[in-house]
């Protein structure tokens, strides 16, 4: 699903990062692929994605 559509991220995307790149936080997600630095309506979902992924570890 889509999470950011300003950038056309998906949530297997985040997980992806925050599981192969050592993203943990948006900032992070931020600086690989640009989730939130738009409209900015994604960044409550895009965290939710990074929280669930980080505890599913
Ligand atoms: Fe992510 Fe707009 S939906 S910046």
């Amino acid at each position: 699903m889509y999470v950011c559509m300003c950038y056309g991220v998906t949530d297997s995307q985040i997980r992806e990062a925050v599981n192969t790149q050592g993203v943990g936080n948006l900032r992070e997600l931020r600086a690989h692929l640009n989730v939130g630095s738009q409209c900015g309506k994604c960044i409550q979902m895009a965290q939710q994605v990074i929280d669930t992924t980080i505890i599913d570890d």
